[in-house]
């Protein structure tokens, strides 16, 4: 007979089951069904007072700004990426790679703020006292009047924070070390953290304190296990860089309060996370601008324009089926433009292998950059390097038509203030930007930008005549 006191919760979604299975039938994901005691599952505690309701007063959607204003953290690209500053009594959920950089960027953030007179909690549930404190002192932070503490029942930080003055901003890092004993089951479990941050949601909301929480990332890039705690909070970002690099990007990918395109870009330094202003100079510093296969792109990054080299490798393949690898950009975008150029273009790519990188480690997903992304390819597969002094960009239809995309004038703005000359785009994003100081050159369609990228080859380069129909 079926054990009726248990169920079993996937580690991966929190999706609850009667049965043990090997397969989350919910996510599709393997061996993640954990036994846990019946009370813990979703919506186990609605059912249990359900009938005992208390009668509560609707309100009109329009009404007084009772809205208190957001708090600044002092670091402006912080402050970029959560819309202009913590909402008050949201919840932020910041998830990163360890080592990342996630309690760096926060004890500076907390410290800034608590020297703005602000009470500022910060409680690691990883590192004791004593380490935070070091870290603190060595960014040069000591003197700041931050309030610690190294703790991990929630029950207990409520109950602490609850008392004295209510702090402005509290970070918890990180809620995967969390435990309440409102769940039975063992710390670490999805269970524990859902439960963890529901308690500190329903803080954060009640008391109108913004809390922070850190999230550990799995190597596939999920917030790892408690993907529901995701759905709860407010805003959901995320910290990213390159091992071996020293710059950090801090991306929102979910926000109640503010856009989601937005990017902070940070330096990573002897002293602690400084912050980039000018992420364009930044992303193109040391690139080789004669070398063939590389185009940059006028890019944009929320409401800020963004410079950014995108190389192409096109070689003949010794393997049956080609290769096809790209970092930074989404592959399917790359087999569409690759597509096009083949169709439309007279461009052979089926006997070769195509590598696409965007230099820097910046991740890109606008459409814009795919005159750009065209512009490299073609300029390898000819062995035609392409001015050094020129911005690409333009959204490839199809048809092989090149598409109009927004913000033409802020990208030829930044494109000029880093010294470069000319810019290629489609006409319509050209229109009315007469006065630039770059000379414009306006491509409707791809089979153009083919005809001008071969038509500079180096003559003696044997790719040229077969590559090109
Ligand atoms: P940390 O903030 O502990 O990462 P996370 O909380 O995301 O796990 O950052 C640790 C890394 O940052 C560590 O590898 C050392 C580096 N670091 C610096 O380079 N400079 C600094 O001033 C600090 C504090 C850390
Ligand atoms: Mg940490």
């Amino acid at each position: 007979m079926a054990k009726s006191h248990t169920t079993f919760v996937c580690q991966n979604c929190g999706a609850v089951a009667q049965r043990w299975q090997g397969k989350c039938e919910a996510c599709n994901e393997w061996n993640t069904m954990t036994e846990e005691a019946p009370s813990s599952g979703i919506g186990a505690r609605a059912v249990a007072g359900m009938g005992k309701g208390r009668v509560f007063a609707l309100e009109a959607l329009q009404g007084g700004g009772r809205e208190a204003p957001r708090i600044h953290s002092g670091i402006a690209e912080l402050d970029r990426v959560t819309g202009g500053g913590f909402v008050p009594g949201s919840v932020i959920l910041i998830g990163g790679e360890p080592g990342i950089g996630k309690s760096t960027l926060l004890i500076q953030a907390c410290a800034r703020l608590a020297l703005l007179g602000r009470r500022v909690v910060y409680i690691s549930g990883e590192e004791a006292v004593a380490q935070v404190r070091l870290r603190a002192s060595r960014l040069g932070l000591a003197d700041s009047p931050v309030e610690l503490a190294a703790e991990t029942s929630v029950d207990d930080i409520i109950a602490t924070l609850k008392q004295g003055e209510r702090p402005a901003l509290v970070v918890i890092d990180s809620i995967q070390t969390m435990w309440t004993s409102a769940a039975e089951a063992s710390p670490g479990t999805v269970t524990q953290v859902r439960m963890s941050a529901q308690a500190l949601i329903r803080y954060a909301k009640t008391t109108g304190a913004c809390v922070i929480m850190v999230g550990h990332v799995t190597k596939d890039g999920q917030i790892a296990g408690p993907r529901v705690v995701e759905h709860m909070v407010d805003a959901v970002v995320s910290f990213e860089g390159e091992g071996g690099r020293q710059f950090r990007i801090l991306r929102a990918v979910k926000n109640r309060f503010g856009p989601t395109d937005e990017i902070g870009v940070f330096e990573m330094t002897g002293a602690g996370l400084s912050e980039v202003t000018n992420p364009s100079a930044l992303f193109l510093a040391g690139r080789d601008a004669s070398a063939p296969g590389a185009a940059v792109l006028a890019g944009m990054e929320g409401t800020r324009p963004v410079l950014v080299e995108i190389q192409a490798l096109v070689a003949p393949t010794s393997l049956g089926t080609p290769r096809r690898a790209v970092v930074g950009w989404d592959p399917a975008r790359l087999s569409m433009v690759l597509a096009v150029l083949e169709a439309h273009g007279g461009l052979r790519l089926g006997q070769h292998d195509v590598y696409l990188n965007v230099a820097g480690g910046l991740r890109i997903d606008e459409p814009a950059a795919d005159l750009a992304a065209a512009a490299a390819l073609i300029s390898s597969l000819t062995g035609s390097a392409l001015p050094g002094d020129g911005v690409y960009f333009g959204e490839i239809a199809l048809s092989g038509a090149v598409r109009p995309v927004s913000h033409g004038g802020h990208r030829l703005k930044e494109a000029a203030k880093l010294g470069f000359r000319s810019a290629v785009a489609p006409p319509g994003a050209l229109e009315g930007q007469e006065k630039s100081p770059l000379t414009l050159s306006a491509c409707g369609h791809i089979a153009s930008l083919v005809a001008d990228i071969a038509a500079r080859a180096p003559k003696r380069n044997p790719q040229r005549p077969t590559a090109v129909s």
